[in-house]
């Protein structure tokens, strides 16, 4: 909570898994609550890995929410039904997913442009009790107007919370964000609304509270991969950020054991996102790494500056 305002951790694929969210609550903290990224079943089978993420044993973070990505009903009951025995009774439905593939199979922000499907998928989810909903979206896929046809079917399973990234899915992460039809969402919706997208320190969170006051709280992506310090200048310090990517090293060695080319593209994707800037020099050795020694040295060398 930052001058009252809420702040959650938002789920991204291949990055803020179960590892990264608890070393980075740990190590720096700030969020409120944590999503995890969207599990989906494949050949009528929740991938197991996906299952092992949002187990309750294995996040040791507040307010933890596990992540669905389906289009078809069968397949959101199935996944709902095997969080709900885990133990969680909160969980987001992913209407935001921009990647073509998934969207042309109407899953992610695709879903938008269906409004029998997407009334057909909160219908069958009714039947499963003891669970309570968050809708995380996007404006539409092509069209920025598409929620409108979407946002009535919410009173079907009254989301406790509803957080909107302003852009298509056409979009992917780039341009504009389009804050009139957030605006026209926040007057609309009976359900508390909030805000996602291009939110990289305290300032910009206080100004987005500022310009939209309505809004329940505030989700941040990359501002926190890129900055796991983001919300506690205080802690942005080499050593905690080294940290972190320290137990990440530990926990992929473990869980892919003895596979060094993938735990080296596993770490490498780390770096997409993670402290962009640092020295260029580093981070370009790091990126060009053909095995985990040179990595380890790039590595070392970007600390090392960092401590300077
Ligand atoms: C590589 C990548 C993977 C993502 N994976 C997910 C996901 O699994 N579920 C989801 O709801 N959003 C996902 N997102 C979207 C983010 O949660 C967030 O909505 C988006 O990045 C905008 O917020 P930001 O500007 O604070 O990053 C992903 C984004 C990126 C860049």
């Amino acid at each position: 909570m930052i001058d009252g305002i809420k702040i959650l951790c938002a789920p991204v694929q291949g990055i803020t898994d179960c590892h990264w969210r608890n070393a980075q609550h740990e190590i720096f903290g700030g969020p409120e609550g944590y999503y995890g990224p969207f599990m989906r079943v494949e050949h009528g089978e929740i991938r197991r890995r996906d299952l092992i993420d949002a187990s309750p044993a294995n996040n040791r973070v507040p307010h933890f929410t596990p992540q669905i990505l389906a289009c078809q009903p069968k397949d959101a009951v199935k996944m709902v039904e095997e969080l709900v025995a885990m133990g969680h009774k909160f969980i987001d439905i992913n209407l935001g997913c921009p990647f073509p593939p998934i969207a042309l199979h109407h899953k992610g922000s695709g879903l938008l442009q269906y409004p029998d499907e997407t009334e057909k998928l909160f219908k069958a989810l009714l039947k499963v009790p003891g669970v309570s909903y968050s809708i995380k979206m996007r404006l539409g896929w092509d069209d920025p107007k598409q929620w409108r046809e979407i946002v009535p079917l919410f009173d079907i399973i009254t989301p406790e919370q509803v957080v909107v990234h302003p852009r298509t899915g056409r979009q992917q992460y780039k341009g504009v964000l389009n804050l009139d039809e957030f605006s026209e969402i926040l007057s609309l919706c009976h359900y508390p609304v909030v805000y996602n997208g291009e939110l990289k320190t305290i300032e910009e969170v206080m100004r987005v509270k500022q310009i939209l006051p309505d809004i329940a709280g505030v989700m941040i992506g990359r501002g926190l991969i890129e900055n796991p310090a983001m919300l506690c200048p205080e802690k942005a310090t080499a050593d905690n950020y080294c940290e972190l990517h320290n137990r990440l090293r530990e926990a992929y060695t473990e869980q892919l054991n003895g596979g060094e080319h993938q735990l080296l593209m596993k770490m490498k994707s780390l770096w997409e996102i993670y402290l962009p800037n640092a020295p260029h020099r580093s981070l370009k050795a790091i990126k060009k790494a053909t095995s985990m020694a040179k990595y380890n040295a790039a590595v070392n060398e970007l600390f090392y500056s960092l401590e300077l």
